[in-house]
This record gives C-alpha cells, structure tokens and sequence, in this order.
C-alpha cells in the first residue's frame, strides 16, 4: 500500500469507536519494530517523528523508507510530523513525502495559534495533507519542549470549538491532563473536559502523553472520543532495555545483530500491548 493520510485513519477509528496508535520513532531499528507489530497485528498505524529526529535521521530517509515498509506490508500506514513550530519545517516535510503534520503553537497567544495553524492548514490543503494542532498546553519534556507541570494548562472546551472552526484542522490535540515524559504521581485525567469537547468538536481528538497511562484509563478516553494515543517515552525504554539485557548478560557483545534483535523484539511486544490497548487489531482490511 501506499502511504495514507490521517484523516482517513481517524475517520474510520472514530466512527467505529477505537483509536490509532501514534509511535514515535527514532532511529529506522524503531521504524522496523513498530512496522513488524502492526503487521503481526493487522493493524493501521501512525508513525510519527519529532523535530529532532526528523533532522537526524533525514526527511527523505524517513520517507523512502517508511514508503517503502508500506508498500510492502500491506498495512496502512500514515507518516506524521510530531510537535513542530517551525512552519518552514512543515512546508519541507510535506514536499519531501509526509502525510501528516502537527503544528504545534499551543505556547502562543490563541490569536496566533490560530494564525499559525491557518497558515499551515492552507499549505496542506493543496497535497491533501493531515494537519493536527494542540490547544491548551501539555506539560512534561518532548524533545526540546519541556513544560513544567505549573505552566500546563488545560484546554477550554469553548475555545477548541471556536478554534477547529477557524482553522479548519483535522484533528485536535486538547490539553486534557495527560504530560510528555514518565508520570511521577499517574496522569490526572479531565474525562468531563474531554467529553465536552468532543461534543462541541468534530474533528477526531488526538491524546498526547500515552506512555504510563493506566490501560483502563486509556479505554475511558477511546470512549469518549479520543480517536489517535501518541506514545514516545515507552517506546524509548523498551527499545533501550532490550539493549541493556544484552549488556547485562554479556558485556562483551558486539555483534549489533545480536542487540539490535533484542531492542527490536522488546519494542515489537510494547507496541503490540499498545495496538490491543487501542483496539486497531485487524482494522487493517477496512483500508485496503
Ligand atoms: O507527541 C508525542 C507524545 O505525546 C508522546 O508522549 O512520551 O509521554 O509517550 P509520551
Ligand atoms: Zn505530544
């Protein structure tokens, strides 16, 4: 298959009342893993970079690749540029192949985060390209965002109403009381904050902060409307500890096929937790 956008995806996963799990990647070893458990899974998947990883592993690596796991995997897969403030960095991802974007000028005033997602939305419009915007300010440390829990604040449910219907986005990210990072004290989860939004919104929500949220939690949210989970931080400690018990069993190893595997297969089985957790098992058929 070829690369799909996002809307598609969250359309269906909000009709059909499951969500589509959005994993963050940072090296292709990543990319492999989740890409090996959807198809084990059957499952429709988001793979998704941040801004640092974007430019480290390269915007047409990225692309080639994940186009290339795609098509011959027969899973539908869609290619997403996470938290990105850098309009110019949209612009280029999207020319270089992305099919989604988030523009994220959710610590700007709401008079310019809506200038700023309109602009964004205006130069997708033309490639058909998924643009997701936050509202409202998820704390915790993303990359090089770090938000202190005393600066987060929650999304008004007014607001994002008023703020989807100027922008004319196609999913909304509200600050709902989820964070970025491991929680210290568990997630403090505003379940009627989301409820009244997604009455008032139509776009798909899209819950950020998915790593540590307890898995009855996570259902709650699906129910409610949550139609994307993104997940980074888990998926970093998996594939990392897969490394550390090589090590640990045998310091001397050095054969990269050897610790590679084992980060790999760590990683597949979170991320398979994950895309059970979401209920995207075997929703694959509905897009081919
Ligand atoms: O945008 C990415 C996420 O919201 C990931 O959050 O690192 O807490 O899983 P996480
Ligand atoms: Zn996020």
């Amino acid at each position: 298959m070829q690369l799909i956008s996002s809307t598609l995806l969250l359309q269906h996963a909000k009709e059909n009342g499951y969500c589509i799990g959005a994993f963050n990647v940072y090296t292709f070893d990543m990319l492999q893993a989740v890409v090996d458990a959807a198809i084990e899974m059957d499952s429709p998947i988001i793979i998704q970079t941040s801004v640092g990883s974007a430019k480290q592993l390269g915007l047409d690596h990225i692309v080639r690749y994940t186009q290339t796991a795609s098509s011959i995997s027969n899973i539908p897969i869609s290619l997403h540029l996470d938290h990105c403030s850098d309009i110019d960095l949209i612009s280029a991802t999207i020319q270089a192949g992305y099919t989604s974007v988030m523009i994220d000028a959710s610590h700007l005033p709401f008079e310019e985060n809506v200038k700023q997602t309109q602009r964004v939305v205006e130069l997708a419009k033309a490639s058909n390209i998924h643009v997701e915007a936050e509202l409202g300010k998820i704390g915790g440390v993303e990359d090089d965002i770090i938000l202190d829990d005393s600066e987060a604040t929650l999304a008004n449910p007014q607001e994002c109403q008023t703020f989807v219907t100027l922008t004319g986005i196609n999913s909304l990210a509200p600050a709902i009381g989820t964070a970025h990072g491991i929680y210290r004290n568990g997630p403090k989860i505003d379940f009627s904050r989301i409820e009244s939004i997604a009455e008032l919104v139509s776009v798909p929500l899209v819950l950020h902060g998915g790593s540590g949220i307890p898995s009855d939690q996570v259902r709650k949210a699906i129910s409610l409307g949550m139609c994307k989970m993104n997940i980074a931080t888990e998926l970093r400690i998996a594939f990392t500890n897969g490394i550390k018990n090589v090590f640990q069993q045998n310091p001397a190893e050095s054969d990269p096929r050897i610790y590679m595997v084992e980060a790999i297969e760590s990683l597949k089985k979170m991320v398979i937790d994950k895309i059970l957790l979401c209920g995207s098992k075997g929703k694959a058929l509905y897009f081919r």
